[in-house]
């Protein structure tokens, strides 16, 4: 129907003869002639109806917003001093003489051709229409290309792209499982992937050696911004390699995605940090390197002070007080001292402490804080020579055991990097790596995974493994980019025995464990080959590519935060006979 793209007619074809589809953007009465501008999805072009061409231009009159066209003209230059330097067809314009609406529209329920904010409950509605907006369609073919680039850089190094079941049994990753109810064995579920981790493996047990695939996963968890029920995985496997193996293909292969879709050349190596470093300097397991601000250990200066918020925690073995100065903080009114004050008690934090520096040299009579009283001279030095804190900053304060005291700090850290403009520009990979292998779980008096239950452990022997589970390592790695954690993975546990003892730590007892995970014992006795692996969140990947701030904006059909489709409008109640089939009876909601 077309020989041209709208957005690709340009000066060469001036004089030319073509044929164009698209949808109007806009549609402007200008003294007689009538200027639309025609869409597609690789940009606009104007064309010109004039009233001499009788038959077009009254067709022309009574096209709107988001007709479909299909428009036959000439390519001509544009009179001086009417071109649209902000437009690549801007040079040129198209003289419409045949005109024929493909497909009228009804007005749209929010503009299409301006970058105003619309509410996202309108756009998930009609997200078909909102696909339709170039920043939109941009996003997604971004996406489109980031598959690709991944596809091409497996596909060149022998990787096999392979399929794994959706209906199948429960994978622990963590999060809740997504049923599905059997028709045929009635009472019976089946489990929607959490991930294809175990499939993965088995194909190693299967000879495969390199398996790569784009995969969705489903989480039936708490959403966030950069967390979705389903969401896509690259997931890939390998035989016959250690954690060294896999961290340098897959740092290539960022590298490569990032040059060849972005034009971005990203540092090689990447670095590395421990996880235990990561947590003491940033309090998170996926530190944003862009923002210069660190935690500063206070435990040991705080075990005798008089301040029982202080010393409590710092005499708790899993207590931390630990500070963080912000440079230039002094500026902070007392209102948004109360404001983060508040954020951190999201996070668990009882109080934020602060002392104020508006003239070190000046010592405790230039100092400003609630808890100055309670600190002796000696106190205050080791604080202020500790995080380094000049004149005009500021240094907050958490106490509290050590898991709310990093998480809190740690997030205040990002919040304000962000609000104080304190983000630098650019591109921080950083592998996370020695992990623990287990945590203690208080409330529920058991280790727990901290990777999962498939993770090889750093020891010789199952007898190493079971004398200090808390002193061992795992040989997992993350990869976190800009403060995000895009990819997880670990070389796995090949031997029964060691994956035996590790479910038994992890309070699973053999029965349970034939019950859950029987196939994946019974295949590691088979010649399973020593194997490892990662999977990258791909939604998070072009979401940081693409600079958007949630995946929802990468995904084409998106889920809300409670985890609806609002176009489609599931989930939705399903009719009595379909259950009966099903075997299932309703209890209702209270
Ligand atoms: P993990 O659970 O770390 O590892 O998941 C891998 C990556 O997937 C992304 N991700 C998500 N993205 C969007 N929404 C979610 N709800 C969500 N959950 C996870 C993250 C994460 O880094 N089987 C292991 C991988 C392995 O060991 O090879 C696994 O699934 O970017
Ligand atoms: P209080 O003694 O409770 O009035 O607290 C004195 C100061 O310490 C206030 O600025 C509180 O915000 C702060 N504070 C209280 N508990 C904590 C805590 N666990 N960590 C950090 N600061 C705290």
């Amino acid at each position: 129907m077309r020989t041209h793209y709208c957005g690709h007619v340009d000066e060469s074809l001036a004089g030319r003869e073509v044929s164009l589809c698209g949808w109007v953007h806009r549609r402007r009465d200008h003294g007689g002639v009538i200027f639309v501008d025609l869409r597609d999805r690789e940009g606009l072009v104007q064309v010109v109806f004039d009233p001499a061409a009788e038959e077009s231009f009254s067709l022309a009159e009574r096209v709107r917003s988001e007709y479909v066209l299909r428009v036959k003209g000439r390519v001509r230059h544009r009179p001086a001093g009417t071109e649209n330097p902000d437009l690549a067809t801007g040079k040129v314009e198209v003289v419409g003489e045949a005109l024929e609406i493909l497909n009228p529209s009804d007005p749209p329920p929010f503009p299409l051709d301006e970058e105003q904010e619309v509410g996202e409950d309108v756009r998930l509605r009609y997200r078909y229409l909102d696909l339709r907006r170039p920043h939109m369609f941009q996003r997604i073919r971004l996406r489109a290309e980031v598959c690709r680039a991944l596809r091409h850089f497996l596909d060149e190094r022998g990787f096999m792209e392979i399929e794994t079941p959706i209906l199948t049994k429960s994978t622990p990753e963590g999060a809740r499982d997504y049923l599905v109810p059997s028709r045929t064995h009635p009472g019976q579920f089946y489990a929607l992937p959490q991930s294809p981790q175990l499939f993965k493996q088995l194909l190693m047990v299967s000879g495969m050696e390199r398996y790569y695939q784009i995969v969705r996963c489903f989480r039936d968890e708490d959403l966030r911004a950069d967390r979705q029920p389903e969401f896509t995985q690259l997931d890939l496997e390998m035989s016959f390699v250690e954690d060294e193996d896999v961290i340098r293909l897959m740092e290539e292969m960022i590298r490569h995605l990032f040059g060849r879709v972005l034009d971005v050349e990203l540092p090689d190596p990447f670095p590395r940090m421990r996880h235990a470093e990561a947590i003491s300097r940033f309090g998170v397991d996926r530190p944003d390197l862009r923002i210069a601000l660190e935690l500063t250990e206070l435990t040991d200066l705080m075990k005798a002070v008089d301040f029982k918020v202080f010393a409590g925690p710092a005499r708790d073995p899993h207590g931390r007080v630990a500070a963080l100065c912000l440079p230039g903080g002094g500026s902070l009114t007392r209102k948004e001292i109360d404001d983060y004050t508040r954020f951190v008690g999201i996070y668990g934090a009882k109080g934020l402490a602060y002392i104020k520096v508006n003239q070190r040299a000046a010592g405790r009579e230039g100092l400003q804080s609630p808890i100055l009283k309670f600190l002796s001279d000696e106190v205050i030095a080791g604080i202020l020579d500790r995080t380094g804190a000049g004149d005009g900053d500021l240094v907050f304060f958490g106490a509290d055991k050590a898991a709310v005291v990093n998480e809190s700090l740690g997030a205040l850290r990002v919040k304000l990097g962000h609000d104080r403009g304190l983000v630098a520009p650019g591109w921080r990979p950083v592998w996370i790596v020695d992990f623990p292998m287990f945590e203690w779980d208080e409330a529920a008096g058991r280790w727990t995974a901290l990777h999962h239950p498939f993770t090889r452990p750093r020891v010789e022997d199952v007898e190493a493994l079971e004398r200090a589970p808390g002193e061992c390592t795992s040989q997992a790695y993350d990869l976190v980019l800009n403060g995000s954690e895009i990819g997880g993975g670990s070389i796995r546990i090949h031997r029964a025995e060691m994956q035996a003892a590790v479910l038994r730590l992890l309070g699973i007892g053999d029965e349970e464990a034939q019950a859950k995970f029987g196939f994946l014992l019974r295949a590691l006795r088979y010649g399973c080959p020593p194997h490892g692996g990662i999977a990258f969140g791909l939604d998070r990947l072009v979401m940081l590519m693409s600079g958007a701030d949630s995946i929802r904006e990468v995904i084409p059909f998106p889920k809300t935060q409670t985890a609806n489709c609002l176009l489609t409008e599931a989930p939705s109640p399903v009719s009595e006979a379909q259950l009966r089939e099903l075997g299932i009876r309703l209890r209702r909601p209270q």
